[in-house]
């Protein structure tokens, strides 16, 4: 039977499999990826508050000189954010590391978890992300670093690692880097199933995420290609992971991780939400996202999300045409659009005539859009 994804009944109703980092227990299996540039505490709570069991924030700098930067406080800012808060840190040194480290939990982080497995050039330059895979034993002095430095706080905070199967196709060395970070106490791993060399090309591959589980008794959770509640299943089913951790495949779509949780959970198939029932809480997180941001910055970050959301309402809407045009032109050209518009004010009543264009299907709002908007002119 298909339900209609209305996530706080999911959040009462389903009988879930949780996953433990450390003391803290996780309400079940689905988490969602750590990105940078996107996954700040607006869209964290938005993924949250649509069924994600856990989210990590985004990378932050381990180099000190970075704190005071707007940009590292934006991410260092989990106000309202649900428990645990957790935090991924980059870097290269393990001394600096340590210090990032501390530095975080006092400011709340409750679970640290260090990035091995960003292939960006930024952070690969500096032999962090992924880089590390091919340096074990700098990886693992940066592990053990921050292990020390968290040891003796009066609230214990897990160390979690999140890396890639290896360097390149002839040397995946996860498995072994895997099981001697699990000796030196780190309480997750969480494996892309893609080497560095790799980058985002090709398809993730699950048996060497399969191996690191086998070996390893904490938990390991699968990473990478995951877009449906059925693909969920084969990973878990193939690796036998713990959990899932889902990126790409729910932007613009947060209900997914509730789609995926309810399946996993027995729950059954959810169906996606009404476009009605979008309204409020997508003009509620654009609101979010620009007090957090601020309007100079915030008009132009929220554009990504925009252009990854407008798809996603044109197909809920069910029509194949919205003001004579095709509906998936329509909806470039309303990004295109969304990308041209410069006060926040502006951008909040273009997305809400959007929502009435898309909704009043069956009663043309004549051109809503068409007298601001010179639609294929
Ligand atoms: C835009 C973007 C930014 C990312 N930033 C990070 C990051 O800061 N830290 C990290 O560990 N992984 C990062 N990743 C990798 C994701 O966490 C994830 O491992 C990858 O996207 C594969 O999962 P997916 O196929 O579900 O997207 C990033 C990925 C993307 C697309």
């Amino acid at each position: 039977m298909i339900k209609q994804c209305n996530t706080k009944a999911l959040q009462s109703t389903m009988t879930l499999n949780p996953l433990k980092i450390g003391p803290y227990k996780i309400d079940h299996q689905v988490l969602v990826a750590p990105m940078a540039g996107v996954t700040d505490r607006p869209y964290r709570q938005l993924c949250r508050a649509y069924g994600a069991a856990y989210a990590v924030s985004e990378m932050a700098a381990s180099n000190p000189a970075l704190w005071k930067s707007v940009k590292t406080s934006q991410r260092l800012n989990h106000k309202g954010e649900p428990a645990p808060i957790a935090v991924q840190l980059a870097g290269a040194n393990p001394a600096m590391m340590a210090e990032a480290a501390r530095f975080n939990a006092d400011r709340g982080a409750q679970i640290i978890d260090i990035n091995m497995g960003c292939p960006a050039k930024k952070v690969c330059a500096l032999a962090a992300g992924s880089a590390l895979m091919g340096q074990e034993s700098l990886a693992l002095s940066i592990v053990d670093a921050v292990l020390e430095a968290l040891a003796h706080r009066r609230e214990p905070v897990p160390v979690t690692v999140k890396m890639r199967t290896g360097l390149c196709t002839a040397n995946r060395n996860v498995r072994s880097l895997a099981l001697a970070m699990q000796s030196l106490g780190v309480s997750m791993i969480v494996v892309h199933g893609r080497t560095r060399e790799q980058g985002f090309a090709g398809e993730a591959e699950y048996e060497s995420i399969r191996q690191v589980k086998e070996a390893l008794s904490i938990p390991v959770v699968a990473n990478g290609d995951i877009d449906t509640p059925n693909k969920a299943r084969e990973v878990l089913a193939q690796t036998g992971c713990d959990a899932v951790m889902v990126g790409r495949a729910a932007l613009g779509k947060p209900w997914l991780f509730a789609q995926i949780a309810a399946d996993l959970n027995g729950q059954g198939q959810l169906a996606e939400p009404s476009l009605e029932s979008l309204r409020e809480p997508m003009k509620a997180h654009f609101e979010d996202h620009l007090s957090f941001y601020g309007e100079a910055s915030g008009l132009r970050s929220i554009r990504k999300h925009v252009a990854w959301f407008l798809p996603q309402w044109v197909r809920l809407s069910g029509l194949q045409q919205v003001n004579d045009l095709p509906a998936p032109i329509w909806a470039e050209d309303a990004v295109q659009h969304f990308y041209r518009i410069d006060s926040s004010a502006a951008q909040s009543d273009f997305l809400d005539r959007c929502f009435s264009q898309l909704i009043n299907q069956d009663k043309p709002l004549k051109p809503l859009l068409t007298q601001a908007w010179p639609i294929a002119a």
